[in-house]
């Protein structure tokens, strides 16, 4: 069954939201145990951010949200290359990190960034906000991934993209296999248009579309790992 865009925003902003069901993964989830995937210095000798943004297209005017941003590590490549008046925000569930990251972005003089404190399975973006959302190392500890996803979908504007960026191994090690995230995505209803491995850098970069409306979450069939 399909669901108006109307009703997703009212459940998006939480009215009813207790009443939807959502299908538990059919695999491990793995454990919060760090604020940012690597050390930053190798991440960038090996020209992660530049070739992600850079496939992304990520130029002056485009809302991102990094959402599971944890140290920073793509919030502050994010706002150097948009500049002071790019819409930014950084999103996270743990109060420590987004605290850790505040004091970062005062340290190192960047502005405009909007911290968002999201829940586990909200990232609690206003409706139709940004045009690229970035999961990076992060979706494996997603707790419910098809209610995350179902909740992030009123976020994206017209036109708006997810991108992920995972390590190719099982979820319970810290990576999402690419098929199990085509998979899953497929179940709320993102569609795959690129994916490519990040070499010399860790990992692979998938970039999705979201649906044009949302099914009901009775409906979602939850993938194997
Ligand atoms: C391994 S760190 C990666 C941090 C950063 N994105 C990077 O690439 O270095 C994973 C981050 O995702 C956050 N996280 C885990 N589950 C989340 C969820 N459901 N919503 C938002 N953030 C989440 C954790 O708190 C942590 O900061």
């Amino acid at each position: 069954m399909l669901v108006s865009a109307a009703i997703a925003l009212l459940w998006c902003a939480g009215v009813g939201a207790d009443a939807l069901k959502f299908p538990k993964p059919d695999r491990p989830v793995a454990r919060i145990i760090s604020p940012a995937y690597s050390t930053e210095d190798k991440r960038d000798r090996h020209g992660e951010a530049e070739r992600v943004m850079d496939r992304l297209g990520v130029r002056t005017g485009l809302r991102v949200a990094d959402l599971g941003a944890g140290d920073g590590y793509y919030t502050v490549r994010l706002s150097r290359r948009l500049g002071s008046r790019a819409t930014v925000y950084a999103e996270d569930v743990e109060v420590e990190y987004l605290q850790r990251l505040r004091a970062r972005l005062a340290r190192d003089g960047i502005t405009g960034v909007t911290l968002v404190h999201g829940t586990p399975a909200n990232p609690k973006l206003p409706v139709a906000s940004i045009d690229l959302a970035i999961l990076s190392h992060m979706y494996h500890e997603i707790e419910n991934p098809y209610e995350f996803m179902f909740r992030l979908r009123p976020a994206l504007a017209p036109g708006g993209r997810v991108a992920i960026i995972d390590l190719d191994k099982p979820t319970g090690e810290h990576g999402t296999p690419p098929e199990l995230l085509r998979c899953e995505l497929a179940a709320v209803g993102y569609r795959e248009v690129d994916v490519v491995s990040l070499a010399p850098a860790d990992g692979y970069l998938a970039v999705f579309v979201p649906p044009a409306s949302l099914q009901a979450p009775e409906a979602i069939r939850p993938c194997r790992q």
